[in-house]
């Protein structure tokens, strides 16, 4: 595996493997690499004859200090596993590779990134659009692989690729779980005993609001999950919300959730903000 941490070099790797006519996969992450992401990588592997991972925590994603300042950080565990995966490129640059100067662009991204994690998060989603519009412009992949966790992340940077024009294709990935169902996530590892053991009601609550939907209204389902969250230890739900799985707007209140819809849940959990979401 190649390390590399310039644009240029970078650029050069891309063109020499397009050059021998190998499509281009890209496996955007911010590194503390679990199994979740090496899903991604697996599904690269198997669909692209070159596999790029950047590795980069973005700065201009994060609209609070503190979490940036105690993202994990883990390079060299990072490149043992994409090596053993059978990566191509790892791209590890420096803030000061990426932003030479400040990312001033602001993104039109429209009602997609207004709601849920767009309103919690001010900003958030502008940096997201930055970082992976540079790294799709610096990559030209054919193809770039992102998780379903992050599942209002997926309709943002699509929104973005529309906007942009980028020829490429977005693959969502399911979302991989431990075995008592918590989303894999690289924060899981800022939860402490008691709150790693509470973390996997989230999933459950998630599970058991599928057979009380077949029920109830969209309404009555949200209150259903967020009061099953709430009066679990001291877990605290930020929002839950069912929204319309394309355009991530929020549906009727008074029908029943059905397929075409998704529920995205955040919570905090001891201090660490988890989110999750599930399927109508
Ligand atoms: O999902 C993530 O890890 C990040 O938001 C991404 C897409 C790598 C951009 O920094």
């Amino acid at each position: 595996m190649n390390v590399i941490r310039t644009v240029s070099e970078l650029r050069q790797a891309v063109a020499d493997a397009k050059a021998k006519g190998l499509t281009v996969g890209l496996v955007p992450t911010m590194g503390a690499l679990h199994a979740g992401h090496l899903s991604l990588i697996d599904r690269a592997r198997r669909e692209c004859g070159f596999v790029v991972v950047s590795d980069f925590v973005n700065p201009t994603q994060f609209n609070n200090k503190e979490d940036l300042i105690t993202y994990p950080r883990t390079e060299a565990a990072d490149c043992e596993k994409m090596d053993n995966a059978g990566v191509d490129v790892a791209f590890i640059p420096s803030v000061e590779e990426i932003y030479p100067e400040p990312d001033t662009r602001v993104f039109d991204l429209g009602p997609v990134a207004e709601v849920m994690e767009g309103a919690m998060r001010p900003g958030h989603f502008n940096g997201v659009a930055q970082i992976v519009s540079k790294l799709f412009s610096i990559v030209e992949p054919d193809k770039a692989y992102f998780g379903e966790k992050d599942f209002q992340q997926i309709a943002v940077i699509r929104r973005m690729v529309e906007l942009e024009g980028f020829k490429l294709e977005i693959v969502d990935c399911p979302i991989l779980r431990e075995a008592d169902g918590l989303a894999m996530s690289s924060r899981n590892v800022r939860l402490d005993a008691e709150h790693r053991r509470l973390a996997p009601e989230i999933h459950r609550a998630l599970q058991e609001s599928v057979d009380y939907a077949s029920t109830h209204t969209v309404g009555e389902t949200e209150r259903f999950v967020t009061d099953r969250i709430n009066s679990t230890g001291d877990l605290e739900t930020e929002y839950y919300q069912i929204v319309d799985a394309l355009t991530m707007q929020p549906v009727d209140k008074g029908v029943s959730p059905a397929k075409g819809m998704v529920g995205c849940v955040t919570v905090y959990c001891g201090g660490v903000r988890l989110i999750d979401n599930i399927k109508y």
